[in-house]
């Protein structure tokens, strides 16, 4: 697609809400911070615009967006019946980074739900995010806001960088909280599923409901034949142009493994710095961070600089996939394109 725009970052104020806000009534898409990751938005009643999400993330039409409110009356009125399960989790984690499925009302364009009869619902807690969608006085649907198939953006320069010349306006609300999207469960007669993980961890959302599903995909490769839960589940997701190898295991097994593959040029991820980096030999190493907070805080950050660095192949050490790590293996593994060399020996 050639560029439409001079895309603007705008800095945080009044004024530049309400610029964004006017340019959304008049039919225009607009990137916006959220707590987890930068969004692009369109208002809900607005077909055009819609369909220019699609167009500018070149995203493909069967992949459903997420309708973010600012207010919990909405929940109401975008969802077709009320349920306890439902009110349990937005009691708990609204505002927040939970994106909850459900029926869908009438209201809701089958454009948005990329024809399925459910909708995904978020009540974000970034208040330039709120503010938006407050003085829209409309549900904004919103994707991620990067080229599709890329890391997702956690600054305002990373939207730049991806879709310059494509959107008209990036609202700069500084570097995102959490850094990697919103936990996502459907809620059905069958209870609760994650279909993709997140910095709301499945052992909270078990505190809350009790009983909840994985769903498959969360970990494995989608079957091609079997019809994905989540159609942006069976997507190449978060990829990197560097060729990512996801290494699961730790200490000498690990730093062996390495040393026995790296060539020049290559890099190695791990998640914290420890003494046994030090027996890697190459300067290559980034340190994802401390705890599993600064690690999803970084995530994607690492992931676009490789690129920034053109680094042609990487190892990135696996996390756990408990708490956040879960979130972080999800991100990891379609990252690589599932090329994992397990040593773990389990
Ligand atoms: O944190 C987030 O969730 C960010 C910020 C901007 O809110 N948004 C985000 O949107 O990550 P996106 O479109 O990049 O990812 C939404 C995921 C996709 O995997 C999509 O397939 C799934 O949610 N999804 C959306 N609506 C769905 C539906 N009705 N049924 C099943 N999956 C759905
Ligand atoms: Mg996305």
């Amino acid at each position: 697609m050639f560029n439409k725009y001079k895309t603007e970052i705008l800095k945080y104020s009044d004024e530049s809400i309400d610029k964004v806000v006017k340019s959304l009534k008049n039919g225009e898409i607009a990137a916006f911070p959220t707590e987890t990751v930068y969004g692009l938005g369109a208002l809900i009643d607005k077909p055009k615009a819609i369909d220019n999400i699609f167009e500018a993330k070149e995203r493909p039409q069967d992949n459903p967006l997420i309708v973010h409110i600012s207010d919990l009356e909405w929940f109401y009125k975008l969802s077709k019946e009320k349920t306890r399960t439902a009110q349990i989790l937005t009691d708990a984690f609204w505002p927040g980074p939970l994106t909850v499925i459900v029926p869908k009302s009438n209201i809701v364009s089958d454009k948005i739900t990329a024809n399925l009869k459910d909708v995904a619902i978020r009540f974000p807690s970034n208040k330039i995010a709120q503010n938006i969608i407050k003085a829209a006085q409309t549900p904004i649907c919103a994707p991620s806001a990067n080229k599709s198939g890329t890391p997702s953006p956690t600054t305002a320069q990373d939207v730049y960088n991806d879709l310059n010349g494509k959107i008209p306006y990036i609202l700069d609300g500084g570097a995102c909280e959490v850094g990697i999207e919103s936990t996502v469960v459907k809620i059905n007669e069958n209870g609760v599923t994650v279909l993709r993980p997140g910095h709301i961890t499945v052992e909270q959302l078990k505190e809350v409901c009790g009983e909840v599903n994985i769903n498959k995909g969360v970990l494995n490769q989608p079957d091609k034949k079997e019809k994905a839960q989540s159609p942006g589940m069976k997507f190449k997701h978060y990829a990197p142009n560097a060729q990512i190898t996801l290494v699961k295991g730790h200490g000498d097994k690990f730093v062996d493994y390495i040393n026995e593959n790296i060539e020049c040029g290559d890099y190695v991820i791990i998640l914290k710095e420890t003494p046994k980096q030090y027996k890697i030999q190459t300067d290559n190493i980034i340190c994802l961070g401390a705890d599993e907070y600064s690690q999803e805080k970084n995530l994607f950050t690492v992931l676009r600089k490789l690129d920034e660095l053109s680094v042609k192949k990487a190892y990135v050490q696996a996390p756990k996939t408990d708490g956040i790590g879960l979130a972080l293996y999800n991100r990891l593994i379609r990252a690589a394109g599932f090329d994992v060399v397990d040593l773990s020996g389990e």
